[in-house]
């Protein structure tokens, strides 16, 4: 009863988040950008064969779907990301699928300085890093950046996109995490073993404050409950449930 408490009040203080007019310029710009580049490029249809590789017999950790924007708001502002300053958090999404998340968190996130995504799935890997080439070579990931951090009234930073953004293929129990701050692991449909894996792979990253995380992870610490909005949700409706773990 108390956790549901818990979570009604946190959406509302989602919702009541206040957007300046800038921000929401921002926003629709990225908005328009991971709709116009990530086009042809969704991940949700892969080979079964691939499929098959990534569940390994055990639960269906390969099912796919993705945070909605207004998911990634609610995420940042929970964790005092969308603030000025100096950016200084490395946002890891473990499991990132074609990397719409790690994007728009390097793009949208004045708090972030750099973001990483990994994901087991080829096909999805190569989608992400074809759509954020195409991005790079359009200007407009530096564009959205810098206004990014315009508007967090950092003026002196120059963006470097190519260096500050990795989309790597592979395991994220093989990850180096070594400089990650805030790590989102879209958990939903992870076996046990890989629940009890991806805890101790995190209970062992140096920097690591924050956890988001669709299952409950096993990190020494209790969790806050918060809705996110996802693409298997309703606009209208909550969103699902993830947890929220603050560490040392
Ligand atoms: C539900 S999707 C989430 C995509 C993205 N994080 C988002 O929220 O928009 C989960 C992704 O995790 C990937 N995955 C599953 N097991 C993995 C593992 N051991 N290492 C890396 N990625 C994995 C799947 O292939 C899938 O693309």
């Amino acid at each position: 009863m108390r956790a549901v408490a818990r979570v009604l009040l946190l959406l509302c203080a989602g919702c009541t988040a206040v957007e300046l007019p800038a921000q929401g310029v921002l926003r629709r710009e990225v908005d328009r950008v991971l709709n116009t580049y990530w086009r042809g490029r969704e991940g949700y249809a892969i080979s079964a064969k691939e499929e098959r590789r990534i569940n390994r017999g055990d639960g269906n950790p390969g099912l796919y779907g993705e945070l909605a924007p207004e998911g990634a708001r609610r995420l940042a502002e929970e964790w005092g990301l969308c603030e000025g300053g100096k950016a200084v958090a490395t946002f890891a999404d473990l499991g990132s699928g074609v990397g719409k998340l790690v994007v728009q968190s390097y793009l949208e996130w004045p708090g972030v300085h750099r973001a990483l995504g990994v994901e087991l799935s080829a096909t999805r890997a190569k989608r992400a890093l074809e759509a954020w080439e195409a991005l790079l070579l359009s200007d407009e990931a530096f564009e959205l950046r810098q206004m990014a951090l315009n508007l967090a009234g950092d003026n002196d930073a120059t963006p470097n996109p190519a260096e500050e953004v990795k989309l790597l293929h592979g395991d994220l129990l093989d990850a180096d995490l070594s400089d990650v701050t805030h790590a989102y692991v879209s958990s939903l449909c992870f076996p046990e073993s890989l629940i009890f894996d991806v805890s101790l792979k995190l209970k062992q990253a140096p920097r690591l404050r924050a956890v988001a995380s669709l299952q409950p992870l096993n990190l020494d610490s209790g969790a806050r409950l918060l809705a996110l909005p996802t693409s298997w949700t309703s606009r209208r409706g909550m969103g699902t449930i993830a947890h929220f773990y603050d560490l040392g």
